[in-house]
């Protein structure tokens, strides 16, 4: 059997994707007494730059199903002493069942991959956050249903979550109005890839009208702070404010990944106010992580 990876979305059937909402609902509601499909299955977790979510959700989630999972941070593991990406992803998969790694490059996770004879997730690199959809697609279908066919908004950084949104649209066949400063666009060969699903502007507002759900993050990802005051500068009028949420449908949800920068990307009240869903899609990560690793290791 060939080993599954998911680095991206694009590494999904929509059926498969489809599959993991489902059963993210269903383990959600089965809580801890979900079954434990994963018991004797061991996971590394190689993290090289700083979480929060995606750790615990890993950490947690393959617990609740049974497993045990390891974190390896830069600072305890041979890799920042150098040792290669190759030698680590084939020492690994002599003795775990599934590699989760957040890096600095999408090459580092290709690498990984690559090298691996395990299953590798991308937990977050400059190019996605593919785990971060999985959560955020349930989390839209949990509050309103259907996303096929729907129109949501993106507005700020062309970034590795906005890519992920990207592919989620042309997977679940949605709109995804972007609204990004000129010069911080998302990838051109993802541009080209999404054509049909995505519309591209730099206008918060035309980008938000009717839009059944509002997206942003940081104007400054990780591995960008050097640029943090210049990105605050281009990034001035694509705050989500709630000026700009009264342009969107009447039910319209925000989304956030998180951490969250008030003030910035989005202001208090809306990140506080009721259309704001931030703690269901933090919570959806453990639920959709869970899916996605039986469905990796086949059970
Ligand atoms: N959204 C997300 O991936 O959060 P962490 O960086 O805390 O893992
Ligand atoms: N775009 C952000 C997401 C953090 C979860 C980053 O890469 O830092």
């Amino acid at each position: 059997m060939t080993t599954r990876h998911f680095l991206s979305l694009m590494d999904l059937s929509a059926d498969e994707i489809r599959g993991i909402i489902s059963r993210a609902i269903e383990l959600k509601k089965l809580g801890k007494s979900a079954p434990k499909t994963l018991s004797d299955y061991t996971m590394a977790m190689v993290f090289e730059q700083s979480s929060t979510r995606t750790r615990t959700s890993f950490e947690i989630g393959m617990s609740q199903l049974g497993g045990h999972a390891m974190f390896l941070s830069p600072g305890d593991s041979q890799i920042q002493r150098g040792e290669p990406i190759r030698d680590t992803a084939r020492v690994l998969s002599r003795m775990v069942d599934v590699i989760v790694m957040r890096t600095t490059t999408h090459q580092r996770v290709s690498t990984m991959a690559g090298y691996a004879s395990v299953p590798v997730i991308n937990a977050l690199c400059d190019r996605y956050h593919p785990c971060q959809l999985l959560a955020d697609l349930q989390t839209f279908t949990e509050h309103r249903g259907e996303i096929s066919g729907r129109t949501l908004a993106w507005i700020g950084d062309g970034n590795n979550v906005c890519h992920s949104w990207m592919n989620a649209a042309r997977q679940l066949d949605f709109k995804l109005n972007i609204a990004t400063p000129k010069g911080f666009e998302p990838d051109a060969d993802l541009i080209e890839a999404c054509k049909d699903n995505i519309s591209l502007g730099n206008d918060p507002v035309t980008a938000a009208t009717g839009a059944a759900c509002i997206i942003t993050d940081t104007w400054a990802s990780m591995g960008q702070e050097d640029e943090k005051s210049v990105r605050e500068t281009a990034f001035a009028g694509y705050c989500v404010d709630d000026d700009l949420m009264a342009h969107a449908a009447d039910n319209a949800i925000f989304m956030h990944c998180l951490p969250a920068y008030r003030g910035y990307e989005v202001s208090e009240s809306v990140l506080e106010g009721a259309r704001s869903v931030v703690w269901d899609e933090a919570e959806n990560r453990l639920h959709a992580q869970k899916a996605l690793l039986e469905l990796l290791l086949g059970q």
